[in-house]
């Protein structure tokens, strides 16, 4: 065990002590919030998924002739897999390897991509990318493509993000690159309600992290007294995701406790937006000087390729 690393006990009770408390978004992905993260992408008001899966099959030849084909295909947080499906079609990799923090989803989506593309030798590595990913010995090191799709890096706060996608050049070698798609800033009513729904199914996928959380350290929640809210921070230009006591709430886990009055709230989750300019400035930062990008008429979303 790497002593290094908190458990998610000290992790989880640590941050509910702060004030404001916060609960890492990356305890969202248990087994139910990550079916309930695969709905969000099918919603309506939910614009990203679609939007960029529209701009890659628009823009397929040009990616694919960008890209080259044989690669080691590396998808972070692949979830389904269904992105990197489509993408693998399109670019004919030699190997393809999903990393994703919620291990058993992982597997059965990746079992499933093996029966599909019965050409394709799949692997499937479980790993928490906040941490740092590590690859297994076996993977080859020569043309790499990194695709991390959805917008996820905006989910970083930017220095963080800024070192992950230093993490990212640091799995790649010179002739490897990075696929990468990054969500635009755009009005903010259409953000807002991508982030909120009106069937509630944001707001299930907020609240489910109590849930997650009560496994996880054996705390009290009770998930009826806390509401879901969404807005955008202009200032910050993200989307933040709270949990707001809808009453005053006694939480109780081994070794801490925590009072929240009615409307206190816990932070779960932000979504960062990035202009174009500002987003491959911090590429050029984290060692990537080539970039090359593709974004649909209205402007809001972009599919980068960026290389060393
Ligand atoms: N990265 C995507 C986004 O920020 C997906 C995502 C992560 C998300 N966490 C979320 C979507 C919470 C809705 C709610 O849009």
């Amino acid at each position: 065990m790497p002593l290094t690393r908190p458990s998610n006990h000290a992790d989880i009770s640590m941050g509910l002590s702060q004030r404001p408390a916060r609960i890492s978004p990356k305890y969202f992905y248990d087994q139910h919030g990550s079916r309930l993260f695969e709905a969000i992408t099918q919603l309506p008001e939910y614009y990203p998924t679609r939007t960029e899966t529209a701009l890659m099959q628009q823009h397929a030849a040009d990616i694919a002739r960008s890209v080259g084909t044989g690669r080691t295909l590396i998808e972070l947080g692949a979830g389904s897999c269904q992105k990197a499906r489509t993408l693998c079609q399109l670019v004919q990799p030699a190997c393809f390897v999903g990393v994703d923090i919620s291990a058993d989803f992982l597997q059965d989506a990746v079992a499933a991509m093996s029966a599909d593309l019965p050409w394709l030798d799949v692997r499937a590595v479980g790993g928490d990318m906040t941490q740092g990913v590590h690859l297994p010995d076996d993977i080859p090191r020569t043309g790499r493509l990194v695709f991390y799709p959805g917008s996820s890096i905006g989910n970083f706060d930017p220095p963080h993000a800024l070192q992950l996608l230093a993490h990212m050049r640091e799995l790649i070698d010179d002739d490897g690159g990075l696929l990468i798609g990054i969500d635009l800033p755009k009005d903010v009513t259409v953000m807002e309600a991508a982030y909120d729904d009106a069937a509630g199914v944001t707001a299930e996928f907020n609240r489910n992290v109590l849930r997650h959380v009560n496994r996880l350290i054996g705390s009290d929640f009770d998930v009826a007294q806390w509401q879901h809210r969404a807005f955008f921070n202009t200032e910050e230009s993200r989307i933040e995701m709270h949990l707001e006591a809808t009453t005053d709430a006694q939480v109780r886990w081994p070794g801490g406790e925590r009072a929240f009055e009615q409307g206190e709230r816990i932070h779960t989750e932000n979504s960062y937006k990035y202009p174009l300019p500002v987003f491959t400035d911090m590429l050029a930062r984290a060692g990537f000087s080539q970039a090359q990008a593709w974004t649909d008429e209205r402007g809001w979303f972009a599919v980068v390729h960026a290389r060393p």
